[in-house]
This record gives C-alpha cells, sequence and structure tokens, in this order.
C-alpha cells in the first residue's frame, strides 16, 4: 500500500508501463465503441488529460480525431513524442494551461489528484461550448483498490456530482467491467 501511494504522483501511478499497456488493452473496445459510435471523434480535437504513455492516441487517431495529450510527468511526454508522432504533447499540469479541445478525456487520473474538482473544472474552461469531456475512474464501490486510504475513488453519484458542479450539462455515468474492477465513465457537456 505504502508503495502504490508513494507513486502516486509518478508517471502511471502504480502500474508501470507494461500494466498500462495491458489495462489499456482490457479497456480499448469501450473506448473504441464510444470514440466510432456514441460520441465520434472523426474530425474532432482531442485533448487527453494525464495522458501518461498515450495508450489511447492509436484508437483515437485511427477514428479520426486529432490527437493532443498532456502529463505533468516530462520523462513520459519525452516518450511519448517519439513513440507516437502523429499526436502533439506538451508537458502541463492539469490545472493549468491546457489547450482548447472539442473533447477533453481522461482514463484512470482523477483518483490520483489531490483535488479531483479542481481538474474538472480546468477541463471544462477549454473544451467549447457543446463539446465533452469523458472521465473514466475505477468505482469506489466495486474496486479491489476501494480499501487504500488516500485513493480518491469516488462512486458514481460522487463523479456526476463533480461533473455538474465543474460546469458540464447533460451529466450521464456508465460502468463496464474489467478484471473484477467496475469502470465508471462520466459524461458531460460543456
Ligand atoms: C495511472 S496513469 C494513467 C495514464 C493514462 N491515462 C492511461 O490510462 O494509460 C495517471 C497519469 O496521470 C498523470 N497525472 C497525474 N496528476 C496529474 C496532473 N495534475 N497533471 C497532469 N498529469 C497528471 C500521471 O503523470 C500519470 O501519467
Amino acid at each position: 500500500m505504502d508503495v502504490l501511494l508513494a507513486n502516486a504522483k509518478k508517471p502511471l501511478g502504480s502500474v508501470g508501463v507494461y500494466g498500462a499497456r495491458v489495462l489499456a488493452q482490457m479497456h480499448k473496445e469501450y473506448y473504441e465503441r464510444v470514440f466510432e459510435e456514441l460520441w465520434p471523434v472523426a474530425g474532432k480535437r482531442v485533448l487527453e488529460i494525464g495522458c501518461g504513455y498515450a495508450m489511447y492516441a492509436e484508437v483515437l487517431v485511427a477514428c479520426g480525431a486529432e490527437y493532443i495529450g498532456i502529463d505533468h510527468s516530462a520523462d513520459v511526454i519525452a516518450e511519448c513524442r517519439v513513440e507516437f508522432p502523429e499526436g502533439t504533447f506538451f508537458c502541463r499540469d492539469a490545472m493549468d494551461g491546457l489547450p482548447f479541445c472539442d473533447m477533453a478525456f481522461m482514463v484512470n487520473v482523477l483518483q490520483w489528484m489531490d483535488e479531483p474538482l479542481a481538474a474538472l473544472r480546468a477541463a471544462q474552461r477549454v473544451v467549447v461550448p457543446g463539446g465533452k469531456i469523458v472521465v473514466g475512474t475505477p468505482d469506489r464501490d466495486c474496486s479491489r483498490r476501494s480499501k487504500i486510504d488516500g485513493l480518491g475513488l469516488c462512486s458514481a453519484n460522487d463523479l456526476t456530482l463533480m461533473l455538474d458542479d465543474a460546469g458540464f450539462s447533460f451529466v450521464t455515468v456508465d460502468d463496464f467491467e474489467a478484471k473484477k474492477t467496475r469502470y465508471l465513465i462520466g459524461v458531460g457537456v460543456a
């Protein structure tokens, strides 16, 4: 537990690059459906906040999006620039200086943040009116990690309230299960 918490501000939290790849593989099918059918990203500027090693960049670009990734870790951003030259990457904190976008996308980031609501408010300021935010995070009530103090897991209700408080409207929360962990996907319109 101490190791997990100590790593919270490091790239990829506790999972490392291999773990991130495995996680993204499990989640890709769900997000592909999101990006192709539910909220098509073709021709849209998508900003991934806390992009880590940009595991979703390929699928977003394949679905026709212009991809921008930001992360506060300079190391991962340097690697992303080499590994995924089709994307645009900035080393930035989620609270500050985000570029404008049609859709903000955050996966497995909110639970590591000290101020998740402030991060959602910062995202709300840069999503164009009518654009969307898509936030994926483990469900506190249905997660193997829920007993770890200090990891900011939220419930579906918390996520709805936070997105609402951050200024998003038409908020909905969907979910899916992967490896015995339930993930919430909150969506709101700016
Ligand atoms: C568990 S990783 C998830 C990475 C990626 N979203 C994925 O699903 O593969 C969390 C990422 O969020 C980044 N992060 C955490 N807090 C951040 C902040 N305040 N600003 C920018 N990036 C942040 C970390 O550096 C890390 O790369």
